[in-house]
């Protein structure tokens, strides 16, 4: 019998690559560079599984094929607003995607930006770097005190809980949460965290507000002028969730105006584009969309990936269907 051909969109792992050359007809990336629209619609055509990531669009127009070669669409990441998932269905492909393996990273990233923001560190170091640090003084470059603060999580799903016992355990904080479906009492527990009813309640009273939220058109501009509006003036807004979830126009407008005291962003809508007027923002730091980025989640994303695919050409469910 002949292997599947599988495309895959973007370099990964070596030793996953190596995997899937063994076991696939596999159509590597080797350049890396992102795919049109266009040839993702004929890789549909083309190839029995195709393997995006979440910097890949596949929307309903490269989804409009009639009769598609491919059935499976293993996406490389815990997020997939970056796929319209109803389309998939009505063109008769499962897609999954790779959840657990990152969490523990991603939550890492949003404790590395909650502290860059409140202690300044981004700045810190473009003074040193540009010479112009003259030296300690009592008043130089002061920041905000994280440890014993509130920290608010919007979405306390696998990544929020990590960001939350790394708050609680490592900095003493109280941990507050929003999440619009019911959370397991004893997974709240772990970090005694107490449930807000309201996004607003969240934003009212957190330090740090930690978005781990899908993305998409549910979550869109989710922080919007309004709501920057309600959090404390010396509060940090993290975001290792979506770029889209925040609108960055009135992020950027709210950190000039001191409506909140800095923010910590690894998303943003439109990326690799920024809005502009982030760069105006000194109290902002700004990361490339690194939450997953180590070597062994890189890896264990690439395993769950393979994992699926296994499952689903051995005609058993994939573990991470999400449609
Ligand atoms: C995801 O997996 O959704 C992240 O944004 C990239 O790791």
């Amino acid at each position: 019998m002949s292997k599947p051909k599988v495309l895959v969109t973007r370099r990964w792992p070596e030793a996953v690559e190596a995997k899937l050359k063994e076991l696939y007809d596999v159509t590597l990336n080797e350049s890396d560079t992102p795919m049109t629209g266009a040839a993702m619609r004929q890789a549909l055509l083309d190839y029995d599984a195709v393997c995006p990531t979440v910097s890949d669009k596949v929307d309903a127009a490269v989804l409009d094929v009639t009769n598609p070669r491919c059935k499976i669409m293993g996406s490389y990441g815990v997020g997939y607003s970056h796929i319209d998932t109803e389309a998939a269905k009505k063109a008769g492909i499962v897609v999954t995607n790779t959840p657990e393996v990152l969490s523990d990273c991603t939550a890492d990233l949003a404790i590395t930006l909650m502290l860059m923001a409140a202690r300044r560190a981004g700045e810190g170091e473009r003074e040193v770097r540009a010479g112009q640090w003259t030296g300690w003084r009592p008043t130089h470059m002061i920041g905000t005190k994280v440890s014993g603060g509130v920290f608010g999580v919007l979405g306390f799903g696998r990544i929020g809980r990590e960001a939350a016992k790394r708050a609680h355990g490592g900095f003493g904080m109280k941990v507050i949460y929003f999440d619009p479906f019911p959370v397991k009492p004893e997974l709240a527990a772990e970090t005694k965290a107490e449930k807000r009813d309201t996004i607003e309640e969240v934003l009212r009273e957190a330090d740090v507000v930690s978005l781990h939220m899908p993305g998409g058109k549910e979550n869109y501009h989710l922080i919007n002028a309004e709501r920057l509006k309600l959090m404390k003036p010396t509060a940090i807004l993290v975001n290792t969730a979506r770029g889209e979830v925040v609108d960055a126009k009135a992020l950027s407008a709210a950190l000039k105006a001191g409506t909140i005291k800095g923010a910590g962003l690894d998303v943003f809508e439109g990326e690799p584009k920024i809005d502009p007027s982030l760069f105006e923002c000194e109290n902002a730091v700004l990361l490339p969309h690194l939450g997953s980025a180590t070597q062994s989640t890189r890896e264990a994303m690439g395993w769950r990936v393979l994992e699926n695919l296994q499952a689903f050409f051995a005609g058993q469910p994939p573990r991470d269907r999400v449609a």
